[in-house]
């Protein structure tokens, strides 16, 4: 945190991604999720990634934004269907700069483009702050198995067009 680092910028996923993008999710949940999942949620979490041919699947199946920091992935974010964001990791190298913010504007700005009305996520208890800095409400509290555990998260939405005059600085 704080270091000046060169802006981040966005491209499209490659598959060539699929190993780093495999263990940015990793690293982010093993290192940013401590406050809020015990160890063995934290490892059921990060075992979708172990089969990177289906993680790979997962990404390529869906809208998936690539931020870099000098042209190295730092973080990820995917739009699953119209209108869901399904997944959002920054490594933990490269959190605090905005990088999360910038994937979120981006996934907004484009689904918003192509006429959804609003956003959803299932925020993890990690991340749902974020959300709520961007405008989204809770809206259900979901407990889901992951692995053989049990992960709580937050259905969040956020209605889109509202969310450009809501003073969220972006
Ligand atoms: C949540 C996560 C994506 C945030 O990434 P990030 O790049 O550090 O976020 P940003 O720097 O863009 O933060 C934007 C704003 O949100 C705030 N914020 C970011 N993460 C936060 C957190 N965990 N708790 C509270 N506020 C947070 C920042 O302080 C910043 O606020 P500001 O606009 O007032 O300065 C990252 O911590 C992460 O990968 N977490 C683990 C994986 C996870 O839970 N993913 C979500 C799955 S739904």
């Amino acid at each position: 945190m704080g270091q000046a680092l060169p802006k981040p910028a966005l491209r499209p996923f490659l598959a060539a991604d699929v190993p780093v993008l495999a263990a940015i999710f990793v690293a982010a949940i093993e290192e940013l999720t401590g406050d809020d999942y015990s160890e063995a949620q934290q490892q059921a979490w990060a075992s979708a990634a172990d089969d990177e041919e289906q993680f790979g699947k997962r990404l390529a199946g869906e809208l998936t934004l690539i931020a870099t920091i000098q042209n190295s992935p730092v973080g990820f974010a995917s739009l699953k269907g119209a209108d869901h964001i399904d997944m959002l990791f920054v490594h933990p190298s490269a959190v605090g700069q905005g990088v999360a913010r910038m994937l979120c504007e981006a996934l907004e700005k484009i689904a918003g483009g192509r006429g959804a009305k609003s956003l959803t996520v299932d925020a993890s208890d990690n991340a749902s702050e974020f959300f709520q800095k961007r405008g989204y409400i809770g809206k259900q509290r979901n407990t889901v198995t992951v692995n053989g555990e049990w992960l709580a998260n937050t259905t969040m939405q956020k209605t889109l067009g509202e969310g450009a005059a809501s003073g969220v600085p972006t």
